[in-house]
């Protein structure tokens, strides 16, 4: 009873694979810090858990995008470079999956950077079959497109617009996306609500792309519609709303298609429970037995 409700990844998340995952995450934080890389470690991420498709159960965050076919599909261009940093942590923690190794590796590039602290639950696997090319988000196109990729992996016009504020990270490079050099903030390697406050620039001054930072169109998209928008006034006036929102989506987005398992901490007390359960239901069966007994006899008698 206790293996089924710790879930079917129970096997892996025992306590050495937790201390695992918590020293690779010290050597993404050294890593990231050393080579100045967490925009393009969180894209990675991103990139990984894109792919879910919530009716089908199939892409997601599994890791898959370490596969030649993956990566080699358009909208990946560049990312073959987080794949090998990442190779380093692996290579010294090979226990930890791909999948937990990518999702950690986007989870600490928001927390060096400034973003909110999101909790991180291990316990993925690896798949080795690649999603078909063109899951991922087309940055030409408008509001309807990001509803119908984003609502295919079960996520809300919230999470759409709370995660696109990642784009507080980074830029862009032409050799990988065709799009101008340009970040989406002044400061691309902290993570704040600046992608709200410029977005909304852009909307009251026509000519502000003059000042060298990028707006795709989907960004814009952002903007035209009213629900969309609803978020993005919220976000640029409240960054400590658009850090919680952010913080929830990211964790959603990193766990799209997975039920993490009871960490060994939780497994313990669920098993004392269970054990506490099970002590009172046979004091209650005994106590009903001797009471059932003890009326028979007292009838018995009169
Ligand atoms: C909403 C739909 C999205 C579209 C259309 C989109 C598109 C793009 C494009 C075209 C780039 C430039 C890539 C390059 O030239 O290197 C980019 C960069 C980036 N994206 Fe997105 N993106 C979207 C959502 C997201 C989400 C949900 C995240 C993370 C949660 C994210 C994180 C990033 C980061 C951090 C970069 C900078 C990468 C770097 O500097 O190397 N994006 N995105």
């Amino acid at each position: 009873m206790i293996k089924a409700l710790m879930g079917a990844a129970g096997s892996l998340l025992d306590e050495e694979y937790c201390k695992e995952i918590e020293k690779a995450r010290r050597d993404l934080r050294a890593l990231i810090f050393n080579k100045n890389c967490a925009p393009i470690m969180l894209r990675l991420a991103w990139h990984d858990a894109g792919t879910y498709d919530a009716k089908t159960k199939t892409g997601g965050p599994n890791g898959s995008i370490r596969n030649k076919e993956e990566y080699m599909h358009a909208a990946n261009t560049g990312l073959k470079i987080a794949i090998d940093l990442c190779e380093e942590v692996k290579a010294k923690h090979p226990r930890v999956t791909y999948a937990d190794l990518y999702q950690l590796a986007g989870v600490v590039a928001v927390e060096v950077t400034g973003g909110p602290t999101i909790n991180f639950a291990p316990g993925r696997k690896d798949s080795n079959e690649s999603p078909n090319e063109g899951l991922l988000p087309d940055a030409k196109q408008g509001a309807k497109h990001l509803r119908d990729v984003f609502y295919r992996m079960g996520l809300s016009d919230k999470d759409i617009v709370a995660l696109s504020g990642a784009h507080t990270l980074g830029k862009a490079h032409p050799e990988r996306s065709g799009f101008d050099e340009k970040p989406w903030t002044k400061d691309p390697f902290k993570f704040d609500n600046f992608y709200f406050l410029e977005l909304l620039k852009e909307d009251s001054d026509s000519d502000s792309d003059s000042d060298g930072l990028l707006k795709l169109p989907t960004d814009k998209a952002l903007l035209d519609d009213p629900n969309f928008r609803t978020y993005v006034e919220l976000y640029a006036k409240d960054e400590e709303a658009f850090l919680k929102d952010y913080g929830e989506s990211h964790k959603k987005l990193s766990q799209l298609g997975f039920t993490p398992p009871l960490s060994p901490n939780a497994a313990y007390h669920l098993r004392r429970f269970v054990k506490i359960i099970a002590a009172v239901s046979v004091i209650l069966i005994s106590y009903t037995i001797v009471s059932i007994n003890l009326a028979k006899e007292i009838n018995r008698k009169c």
